[in-house]
């Protein structure tokens, strides 16, 4: 099977990699292509997986390239993992927001707007792209902000682009070790979009154990959504929601540490990179000690300002380990290619399943995958609260995909205007302004 990443010299590349290198099962990835714009990043990322590689017997091949077509052509699954402009782009879309006294985030807020505003052009052209040249392939996206480009791709590719996120396997399997159940015995109840969703059950033999959850003080506080939300809160929810919504429950006090840092997240990570894939040039490098070491330092100080907004200090080391992309990314590639029917939560469209979007919405919910490849499964209405929040930001995902599509400035404007997380029609024309000169591929947007 032949497998195409796009985004190949991404830093995150090794972690896929490495969970192709364990699956020793009949039919599984024997090619893996790496497509990516810069071939300097392709070559240090293949040093690193050439070290993986090296005590595995038929590991699966890899070649690099910077010719798309070329990449596509006979891929079964392609992965998308690029970053438009880079983590230079990303440092602008927070630090443009954080100097209006908005959230300023990677994908939430108008940080995440500006980034879907370039990014989606661009990967629509890429779905057709795929639709052209590789018809039959299933793409997965892992590309952000996922609901959004997700719902862009799937205009030119139908139910064969399924977007994916570690947020809900991460939130499910720190819930299942709180409650001292195996996560993979427990079916997840989570509904939502990409990185604004909720965690309402967790069934074991058919029963929900996660009210138990609330009565015992010890257990809610004892882990990463527990210490950041607070017992009283998760109660008052009668769930646990994914850690992105501590940027809209604790607004203030995320943005205010966030102003308060000396580095946006981007700003960091793209020294942090830069200086990787320097060191990664020299000859003599240890390919992969460098790139682990980089990845640890990477995980520790992942939403360490959120952390910092409710001083609840550093990370659990089982949450250092990721083990969530690959998980779901190989997970649902196996599940269709063999037929291995599993439950996933994933990002599709939603076909009925949460009434108050419709059919062609993409949202994050547990899905039945066969070799027909996902069904979302019937899931309980959100209550009022979780209703009005995703209602809210589905409209402006819907007009950041429109205006990207018609290059509309206006629509951009009110897509800034109406999100919750941006407080005034004011701030909002001086936001797309602000990315608009930051950002050179806004300027289609008249
Ligand atoms: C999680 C989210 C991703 C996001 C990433 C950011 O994994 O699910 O969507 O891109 O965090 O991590 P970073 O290290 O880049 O801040
Ligand atoms: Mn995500």
């Amino acid at each position: 099977m032949r497998l195409t990443i796009l985004g190949g010299g991404g830093f995150r590349v090794p972690i896929v990699y490495r969970a192709l290198l364990n699956d020793r099962s009949e039919g599984r990835v024997t090619h893996v292509t790496l497509y990516d714009l810069d071939a300097s990043r392709l070559t240090a990322i293949s040093r690193v997986l050439k070290e993986q590689a090296a005590e595995v017997p038929d590991a699966p091949e890899v070649a690099v390239t910077t010719d798309l077509d070329a990449a596509l052509a006979e891929a079964d699954f392609v992965f998308s993992a690029v970053r438009v402009r880079g983590l230079e782009g990303r440092a602008a879309d927070e630090r443009v927001a954080l100097d209006e006294g908005v959230l300023g985030q990677e994908t939430v807020g108008a940080g995440g707007i500006s980034y879907g505003l370039r990014t989606i052009p661009v990967m629509t052209e890429i779905a057709r792209r795929i639709a052209r040249l590789a018809p039959d392939a299933w793409v997965i996206n892992f590309t952000n902000p996922a609901g959004m480009v997700t719902e862009a791709m799937a205009a030119h590719l139908g139910d064969r682009v399924i977007g994916i996120c570690d947020s809900p396997v991460g939130l499910g399997r720190r819930v299942a070790g709180a409650l001292g159940v195996d996560p993979a015995a427990a079916r997840l109840d989570y509904a939502g979009i990409n990185h604004l969703g909720w965690l309402r059950g967790l069934y074991v033999n058919g029963r929900d154990v996660l009210p138990r959850l609330f009565t015992d003080e010890a257990a809610l506080t004892s882990f990463e959504e527990g210490k950041l939300f607070g017992a009283d809160w998760l109660r008052a929810l009668g769930a646990v929601p994914n850690e992105y919504l501590h940027y809209y429950y604790f607004n203030r006090e995320t943005v205010a540490a966030a102003r308060n840092a000396d580095k946006t997240r981007g700003a960091f990570l793209l020294e942090q990179q830069r200086g990787f894939y320097e060191e990664l040039a020299a000859q003599d490098v240890a390919a992969f000690a460098a790139w682990d070491r980089t990845r640890l330092e990477r995980e520790e100080t992942y939403m360490a300002e959120n952390r910092e907004a409710v001083a609840m200090g550093e990370r659990d080391s089982c949450d250092l380990q990721s083990g969530g992309y690959e998980q779901v990314a190989l997970g649902l590639m196996r599940a269709i290619a063999r037929d291995e029917r599993k439950t996933l939560i994933l990002n599709v469209r939603n076909r009925g399943t949460l009434g108050v979007l419709d059919a062609d919405a993409v949202v994050e919910v547990p899905c039945h995958v066969d070799a027909n490849g996902p069904r979302p499964l019937a899931a309980d209405p959100l209550p009022g609260h979780a209703a009005g929040l995703v209602c809210a930001v589905k409209a402006v995902e819907r007009d950041v995909i429109d205006a990207a599509a018609g290059g509309s400035r206006a629509l951009a404007v009110r897509a800034l205007a109406t999100h919750p997380l941006v407080d005034s029609v004011s701030v909002a024309r001086r936001l797309l302004d602000g990315y608009q000169r930051r950002i050179p591929d806004l300027a289609y947007l008249r």
